[in-house]
């Protein structure tokens, strides 16, 4: 929402600059001549900003305080006022002059505080919230263990509501296509059908002895406009809803009013085509607008069925990556901008159609670019595995209607999670839950995330994480061995993960046995044709808990590393995605990087129609997709199984028969070694040294000729991608000796408007064939010229496996600064500096 009339009554003004904070709240705080132990700070904030890794989780919990002073004018008066906070870790409590006015008990919603009879109008009213963030308060996801940090402060954006005593409370849309869109329609861009919008508007009035006059005057005037255009235009007098029980239900804001709407021609909201329309509801009141209420909505239809999900009719498998919501050093608190860049990530890099919101609702300003972007959000209620008493129950039941209620009018979200992930069953708390969702929201389905096979199911789909692959056996396990409902949905809510934490820097077999499981697992998920989908687990690397991770304080789980550099198995994902062409060769075909030397499996990851592989310049194989092992992957990874090609057949004169067996040895021996070779493949060739006369050392000879191995010198690789008969692409892998840099720039124009703004810059150091240089770890130096810019965290760029990166925040300055990395001279042999200028405006 925000302010969209001059003489609107509504305004929503920001509220994210100029706060003082202390880590230590006390009675001291009140007093505004006590400034010890306060600094300056701006919204989204963090208590404490954290090393990258090896700290200890009591760093960021403090029972802390945050100070603000606001003018509240004059002018004001007769209307409501209130602050509301996106999200503040974990235990909140709003005082206003003093007066203690509000206790909010979850990290992970919203909430408003009304101090329309509190605030001191005409003057400096002080603002003290208490914010605790200690992880022993009996709320979730607090009470046991838990993967992930969770961190503190305000970490989302404030601001200031002030609207008529008569105002909207709430708006329920829910729109849904009314007609058979594949009947109507040959493609989902054109696709346009008859949809219905059913709203449910609140509305609330705390002063409706005065304003009674005005409830009876005023009218509901709803927009639906699609870009400028206004398609469809409805009026809802006040009057027709009035009675008694109506008057009585505005003061405590449930005053409730249905419509229903058909509109012809409208197009669906889709993940190919993500259309959204805009509705604006306006609260009218003869000459004056008294409140306004605009949303994006999507018309879908979502629907989950034995057989999987249907999307607009269309059976469309879920794809996912589970997300957390954390940063390097500042945990939780990213302005907008670095929101919305993690859905584009997930989108356009990672080529997946949805994401799960693990394990707790996340920021709007990601969920909103999902809307855009056409990405299936599956989010829940906040929890890990525990759960606690009466007390901490309620309060994850509040966090259902909150959650419910606050995200219920996105297109993207298909499922809510309702259970605690990960918990054991509870049917008579989790009836509540899957109740509490029906009621206020009966277009979704709910689900709830589980460990445990064939567990009470209350909810609409059956929600398992399937961590069985270890990398020998299937990729997952079949739905009827998970859940006997067969008559339900069933989704693979996690995958992998723990199975095999990676890091950027681990050695090639690691790394690509990481990519491999991602691919294997998601094979199998397409190939079991009723299961609706998969999350993957998961985006990126994330600080946790000393119980969990590799011992300093990271889960190396993520297919990107912290800073959303793509590891190898982010191109299991890439290659999956059509639009822009992706080719990476998994080895560096350096043979110290394996034991004994012995090449073992190499993939092609791309999507390309076709790759050419060269050796030392000369043609082996064409390669295409019937070559990759998983069948069911779009564009899965290719294996390369030949490093000899047709060359002996000239060079050797061998016969095409000798050829084919010579080769189908050697290109054995490279892969595996002479010791791990395979009995039909030590028969073979025994059988060709026979055949063909030749002696051990002939083979050995050969071997060195065609293959090479230690002793020889190395070979190089070119690898050439092919789409709709044109090179797009080019891998080349040759040993390397000069290093630079690649620098990847969220955006270089940034505003500081409601809030700082920020960059991340993803930093790639690889080497002159554009190779990653994957055992680079140091950290570069950064420099800062102009005003408008700050380093967020440690002044250095740190690297690790030749990928890492920094983020620079705004100053509330306008200007261009200039940001400069160095890549120092011994790594480089030449100054490889980059530079970025950025346009900072305020
Ligand atoms: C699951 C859990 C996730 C994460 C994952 C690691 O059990 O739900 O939060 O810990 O394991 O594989």
């Amino acid at each position: 929402m925000r302010d969209l009339k001059e003489n609107c009554l509504r305004k929503s003004i920001p509220l994210n600059n100029d706060w003082e904070f202390t880590l230590d709240f006390n009675e001291g705080v009140f007093d505004l001549n006590n400034t010890k132990g306060f600094s300056k700070v701006r919204i989204p904030h963090t208590m404490v900003e954290t090393p990258f890794n090896y700290f200890d989780e009591g760093i960021y919990q403090h029972d802390a305080a945050y100070r603000k002073t606001i003018e509240i004018l004059e002018e004001w008066k007769g209307r409501r006022i209130a602050l509301k906070f996106d999200g503040v870790a974990h235990r909140a409590v709003v005082y206003l002059n003093g007066e203690r006015l509000y206790e909010n008990l979850c990290g992970y919603t919203s909430f408003e505080v009304d101090i329309t009879s509190k605030a001191i109008y005409g003057k400096k009213n002080t603002i003290v919230v208490e914010v605790d963030s200690r992880e022993d308060q009996n709320i979730p996801p607090f009470g046991y263990v838990i993967d992930y940090m969770t961190y503190g402060g305000i970490y989302r954006e404030v601001s200031l509501e002030i609207s008529g005593m008569l105002h909207f409370k709430d708006l329920y849309a829910i729109p849904t296509i009314s007609s058979d869109i594949k009947k109507e329609t040959k493609t989902f861009k054109e696709a346009s059908c008859r949809a219905n919008l059913k709203l449910q508007f609140s509305l609330s009035d705390s002063l409706i002895d005065n304003t009674y006059k005005e409830t009876c005057h005023a009218k509901i005037e709803l927009k639906l406009i699609d870009d400028k255009e206004i398609i469809c235009l409805r009026n809802y007098p006040l009057l027709d809803y009035i009675n008694s029980d109506f008057l009585a239900n505005l003061k405590e804001g449930n005053a409730l009013i249905e419509e229903e709407i058909d509109i012809e021609k409208i197009r669906p909201w889709d993940v190919t085509y993500p259309k959204l329309y805009t509705l604006v509801c306006e609260l009218k009141s003869e000459d004056q607008t008294l409140d306004v209420w605009e949303c994006k909505i999507g018309f879908r239809k979502a629907e989950f069925k034995e057989d999987g999900f249907y999307l607009n009719d269309r059976k469309l498998r879920i794809r996912g990556l589970n997300r957390h919501q954390s940063y390097p050093y500042v945990g939780y608190a990213m302005p907008e901008s670095m929101q919305r860049l993690d859905a584009e990530i997930l989108r356009f890099e990672l080529g997946v159609n949805a994401v799960r919101t693990s394990h707790y609702p996340q920021s709007k300003a990601f969920i909103n670019r999902c809307d855009e972007l056409g990405l299936l959000v599956f989010t829940e209620i906040p929890g890990w595995q525990h759960i606690g008493d009466e007390a901490w129950k309620n309060v994850a039941i509040r966090n259902v209607a909150n959650m419910v209620t606050q995200y219920r009018n996105h297109a993207s979200i298909i499922l809510w999670g309702v259970r605690i992930n990960e918990s054991v069953d509870d049917d008579e708390f989790y009836k509540k839950t899957n109740a509490v969702a029906r009621k206020l929201d009966s277009s979704r389905a709910t689900a709830g995330v589980r460990y445990l096979k064939n567990s009470s199911l209350l909810e609409d789909v059956y929600t398992y994480n399937d961590f069985s692959h270890d990398g020998t056996n299937a990729g997952c396990e079949p739905k009827k061995k998970v859940t006997s409902n067969r008559n339900k949905a069933y989704i693979i809510s996690e995958f992998n993960g723990h199975m095999f934490p990676t890091k950027s820097y681990d050695s090639e077999e690691h790394r690509l046995e990481h990519a491999i499981r991602h691919a294997k697992v998601l094979n199998d998920f397409y190939k079991n044709e009723d299961i609706a989908g998969a999350f993957g687990w998961c985006m990126f690397d994330y600080n946790t808990h000393k119980d969990f991770g590799s011992g300093d304080r990271i889960c190396y789980h993520g297919v990107m590393d912290m800073f959303r550099n793509p590891k190898l198995a982010a191109y299991v994902y890439e290659a999956m995605q059509g639009v822009r062409p992706v080719l990476e060769v998994s080895s560096s075909f350096d043979i110290g990087e394996h034991p004994a030397g012995s090449r073992g499996n190499t993939y092609i990851f791309t999507n390309c129609d076709s790759v050419k592989m060269y050796k030392n310049d000369i043609f082996i194989k064409e390669y295409t997709h019937k070559d990759s092992p998983f069948k069911n992957l779009k564009n899965g990874p290719i294996l390369v199984d030949d490093y000899v090609g047709d060359i002996m057949l000239k060079e050797e004169k061998f016969s095409k028969k000798q050829n084919d067996t010579v080769k189908k040895c050697l290109n054995y021996v490279a892969r595996f070694g002479m010791n791990h070779l395979p009995a039909e493949i030590l028969l073979e060739a025994g059988k060709a040294l026979t055949i063909y006369r030749m002696t051990f050392a002939d083979a050995y000879a050969l071997y060195q000729k065609y293959v090479g191995n230690w002793g020889g010198t190395s070979t190089a690789f070119r690898f050439e991608g092919y789409k709709d008969g044109k090179k797009v692409l080019t891998v080349t892998k040759k040993t390397s000796s000069k290093l630079h840099l690649e620098l990847d720039v969220s955006s270089t124009n940034l505003v500081d408007d409601k809030t700082y703004d920020v960059a991340a810059i993803r930093v790639k150091v690889k080497d002159e064939n554009n190779n990653l240089a994957c055992f680079f770890n140091d950290s570069l130096p950064i420099t800062i010229s102009g005003e408008g810019l700050e380093i967020i965290g440690p002044k250095k760029v740190k690297i690790l496996g030749g990928m890492g990166g920094t983020y620079l925040k705004t100053r509330g300055v306008a200007s261009k600064t200039k940001v400069r990395i160095d890549l120092p001279e011994e790594w480089s042999g030449i100054d490889t500096a980059k530079e970025l200028e950025f346009n900072i405006e305020c």
